[in-house]
């Protein structure tokens, strides 16, 4: 079969798959390959277990998978058949030198804008899928025309806004896709294919088009304003937690106010995921280059209140179970960073699972898609954790349930079984306020919510 376009994806992870995989779907004409330095993730999405899980993505896979979507290792040979090459490697936060902690590490980027170099025979359109600090586009560009060959690239930003777990509807029914360009007569035609590309299945309108730093920084900002909400519903539960106020009542009396909108007000645990903390600290890292000082102060302090959100829930409990869990059994309920994804990065139950170790509690964690990474993630824990697929076994014996995740599959659990194998007295801390409070005090259990009154018996 010939094929219009010739699409390449380096990256073949949360986003580069799932991006990819919905692209082939929608554009049969179009010839799709996504490549990646790692073997084993590869040989994965050849076969029937794919290397992540998002629901929905399996039958799309499916049914594009060697027709026009191709995964392979072979980087080189994916560049040079490529007319347009997406980058949707990992920039995760520099972890050495200058920016330490804040920046972006863009190793991974650019040795992929050297290798789009050094295989590619005729010019093509470099599309920054990844997340990336504002301005790296031009840096991108004068790497890849700097070669002495005369041939001449466009690069443009077309960040990613899918959520993990909805990764699929997202895509298929993005609220918007934004692509920037250089505004020069080639940026703009550049452009132009890209949303040529989206509006094969994208609503016209809903394809933005913008110069390319307002789309590197609008990616920051929208991750930022998100986590922003998220830090404000916690920090108002914290009050609602002193002052008999409930924070539910309180997000949807606000959040009725169209200006406000009910979506990402629920109070939890705090927020996890690889990108809100790395995108906001690298922010704060720009913000601060450019000797933005408050600018920098005031996203920073969204990152501070999460981790006091995370740490204030170990406090709860510590505080609740007579200032100590030494030698006690605690069962962590979810580790994934959210529900309906097998993705631990950044997640907040590894932040409880951690204190709680420091503490010498003997933590039990079950999670239904997240028990291998979190495996992996603990590994130098030994024997300070238990993992057990089956909720009821990882209660059995234990002196408090902790609601780290909020899988569904946790709001129908038997809790009347699970109290009467429990130590007594027996706590459920719900970090994510999924569960019938009332319901489970009447069992007998001591419940603590976030941001409501606490239910004791003791
Ligand atoms: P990921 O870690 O799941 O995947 C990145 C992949 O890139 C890995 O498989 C890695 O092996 C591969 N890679 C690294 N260097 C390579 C190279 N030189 N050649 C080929 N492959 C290489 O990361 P992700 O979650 O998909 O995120 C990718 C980017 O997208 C990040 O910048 C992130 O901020 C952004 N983003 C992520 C999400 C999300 O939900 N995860 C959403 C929007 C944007
Ligand atoms: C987030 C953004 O929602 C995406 O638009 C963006 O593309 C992505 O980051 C990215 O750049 O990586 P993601 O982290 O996958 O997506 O998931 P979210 O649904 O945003 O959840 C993030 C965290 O906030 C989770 O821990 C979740 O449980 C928590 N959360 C979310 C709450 O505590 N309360 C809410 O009301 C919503």
């Amino acid at each position: 079969m010939s094929f219009s376009t010739r699409i390449l994806c380096i990256g073949a992870g949360h986003v580069g798959g799932p991006t990819m995989a919905v692209i082939a779907d929608r554009c049969p004409h179009v010839r799709v390959t996504v490549t990646d330095i790692n073997k084993q993730r590869i040989d994965a999405w050849n076969s029937n277990d794919l290397p992540i899980y998002e629901p929905g993505l399996d039958e799309v896979v499916k049914r594009a998978r060697g027709r026009n979507l191709f995964f392979s290792t072979d980087v080189a040979a994916g560049i040079r058949e490529a007319d347009i090459v997406f980058v949707s490697v990992n920039t995760p936060t520099k972890a050495f030198g200058e920016g330490a902690g804040r920046a972006a590490d863009l190793q991974y980027w650019e040795k992929t804008a050297r290798e789009i170099l050094a295989h590619s025979d005729r010019g093509k359109i470099v599309v920054e899928k990844s997340t990336l600090p504002v301005r790296t586009a031009a840096a991108m560009a004068r790497i890849l025309n700097s070669n002495g060959r005369g041939i001449r690239f466009q690069v443009l930003s077309n960040p990613e806004f899918l959520a993990e777990g909805t990764a699929m509807r997202d895509l298929e029914q993005p609220d918007r896709v934004l692509i920037g360009s250089e505004e020069t007569p080639e940026g703009i035609a550049a452009r132009r294919a890209v949303a040529d590309l989206y509006a094969t299945w994208v609503p016209r309108e809903r394809v933005i088009e913008s110069n390319v730093w307002s789309a590197e920084l609008s990616k920051l900002t929208a991750n930022a304003f998100l986590a922003q909400r998220l830090s404000s519903i916690n920090a108002m539960s914290a009050l609602c937690e002193r002052t008999e106020a409930d924070i539910d009542e309180v997000a949807y009396a606000i959040g009725t106010d169209s200006r406000i909108g009910p979506k990402f007000l629920k109070a939890s645990v705090g927020f996890g995921g690889s990108c809100f903390k790395k995108d906001i600290l690298n922010l704060v890292y720009i913000a601060q280059s450019y000797g933005l000082r408050e600018v920098a102060e005031y996203w920073e302090a969204v990152v501070r209140m999460n981790e006091w959100q995370q740490a204030r829930f170990v406090r709860t409990m510590l505080a609740n179970m007579f200032n100590t869990v030494a030698g006690k059994r605690i069962a962590v309920l979810g580790f994934a960073f959210k529900a309906d994804t097998g993705d631990t990065r950044e997640s907040p139950a590894m932040t409880v699972t951690r204190a709680l170790i420091a503490e010498r509690a003997r933590v039990v964690i079950t999670d239904p898609k997240a028990l291998a990474n979190a495996r992996v993630d603990l590994q130098d824990v030994g024997d300070a954790v238990e993992f057990d697929a089956d909720p009821y076994r990882a209660a059995q014996g234990a002196h408090a349930i902790a609601v780290t995740t909020e899988w569904a599959v946790y709001k129908t659990l038997d809790y009347k079984r699970i109290y009467d194998a429990m130590e007594k007295p027996a706590f459920v801390f719900d970090g994510r306020n999924i569960l019938d409070h009332r319901a489970l005090f009447e069992i007998g259990f001591n419940v603590f919510p976030i941001g409501k009154t606490p239910l004791k018996h003791v």
